[in-house]
């Protein structure tokens, strides 16, 4: 069998229209009591997981996620953030479990706001729920023709084992930098978690049966695993970007860190090393709950003309993009690009959703009385 590849093998599923999916989430979260603005802002954030290829943190989230989110009560649909501390440049949000899909947006542009006067701003934020891709957020500031920082760490969450460690103790903790990438190309953001995989992408290859390549899993001893099941089994641990020790793990695991540092232990949200870790047998412990989010913008035209920075960083990117490809049929990119290429053509052409998927729609449309969007040639 096949390991699953990493964006899956969805390019071939019918289209829908990119407006009727976002209509759709925003309806759905709208009927589960977020105000209308604010659902259609976390309908977009989710879609564009879908629309830009990073389908493990699209749609298929809705009914695995965001719906149990507020079926357990775990998100306040209508949650009013309350300013803590406001110091002109840096801002301290307690997010009071507002839908992390809308929280983020608000964090990074509230950040290009104070960054537009101070050259910088910093938005801290303090129990908050899962923002799913953080490069949505990120864009945001690069539209602004500015460089946005976006990370979160998975509160008390704990299923990554810091490198020889016999104990789960971290999440995956993801990041984003977005920036303008001159007046032609589109921007570059670089959107990741910091383990080799999200959790997402081993669930989706769960659920084609599909085996994972070595280096997503390791079992307790450290030993690849291949069974993508072994994850919610509770004997498959995530393995850091990097890969093992040897290949550079404790590069994935000090970025893990330095998210877990700025994202959750500035603004005071839930930590994953925590003394609570040693209670159980190792394995996974904690959930996602009291997220802590760091988003921070640089305003580049705050200190030099804005017109010098994106021409510069025409230069910059168009470089890479000459750079001579070992492979002609391979050229070389950057990270953002293909993302903006994928977005580019499901905006027009429709957005790929898997029969699966659109079953799963189908029935959420069913359950809240919507409208289930339909295929571009329907
Ligand atoms: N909210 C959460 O708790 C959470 C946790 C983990 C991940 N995520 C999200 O999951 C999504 C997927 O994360 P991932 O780690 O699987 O990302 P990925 O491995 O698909 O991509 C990582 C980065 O590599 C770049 N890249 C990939 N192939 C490239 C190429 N050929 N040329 C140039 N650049 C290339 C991409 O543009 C991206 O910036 C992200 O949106 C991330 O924010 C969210």
């Amino acid at each position: 069998m096949t390991p699953a590849s990493p964006q899956g093998a969805e390019e071939s599923a019918p289209r829908v229209p990119y407006e009727d999916l976002v209509r759709f989430a925003a309806d759905v979260f709208a009927a589960r009591g977020v105000p209308t603005g604010r659902a259609r802002t976390a309908a977009k954030a989710l879609v564009y997981g879908d629309l830009a290829g990073m389908r493990s943190h699209g749609l298929t989230n809705l009914t695995r996620l965001y719906l149990p989110l507020f079926d357990d009560k775990r998100v306040e649909p209508d949650a009013e953030p309350e300013v803590l501390a406001d110091k002109g440049a840096s801002v301290l949000l307690d997010g009071k479990k507002g839908l992390g899909l809308w929280l983020a947006s608000e964090a990074i542009d509230l950040a290009a706001e104070r960054a537009a006067e101070y050259g910088i701003g910093l938005v801290s934020v303090r129990d908050a729920t899962h923002f799913g891709c953080a490069g949505h957020h990120t864009l945001r500031a690069a539209e602004r023709d500015m460089v946005g920082i976006l990370a979160s760490n998975c509160g008390g969450q704990r299923i990554a084992r810091p490198p020889g460690g016999k104990v789960a103790m971290l999440g995956t903790n993801p990041m984003s930098i977005a920036s303008p990438a001159g007046p032609d190309l589109p921007p570059y953001c670089l959107d990741m978690s910091t383990t080799a995989v999200p959790t997402g992408k081993i669930r989706q290859a769960a659920r084609a049966g599909q085996p994972i390549p070595e280096g997503w899993l390791t079992d307790a001893q450290g030993q690849p695993v291949t069974d993508p099941h072994a994850l919610d089994r509770g004997d498959g641990f995530p393995t850091w970007l990097g890969g093992r020790p040897e290949t550079g793990a404790y590069k994935g695991y000090g970025l893990a860190l330095l998210v877990e540092v700025l994202a959750a232990l500035v603004p005071g949200a839930g930590l994953g090393p925590a003394p609570e870790a040693y209670e159980g047998s190792g394995g996974p412990s904690g959930r996602d709950d009291d997220i802590g989010i760091l988003a921070i913008v640089v305003a580049p035209g705050a200190l030099r003309p804005v017109e010098g920075f994106l021409s510069q960083a025409g230069g910059l990117f168009q470089s890479l993009l000459d750079c001579p490809p070992i492979d002609p049929a391979q050229p070389v990119s950057y990270p953002g690009a293909r993302e903006a290429a994928t977005a580019a053509e499901a905006r027009s052409g429709g957005v790929p959703i898997t029969p699966a998927l659109h079953e799963e729609l189908r029935e959420v449309a069913e359950r809240w009385g919507l409208e289930v969007p339909v295929g571009v040639d329907a």
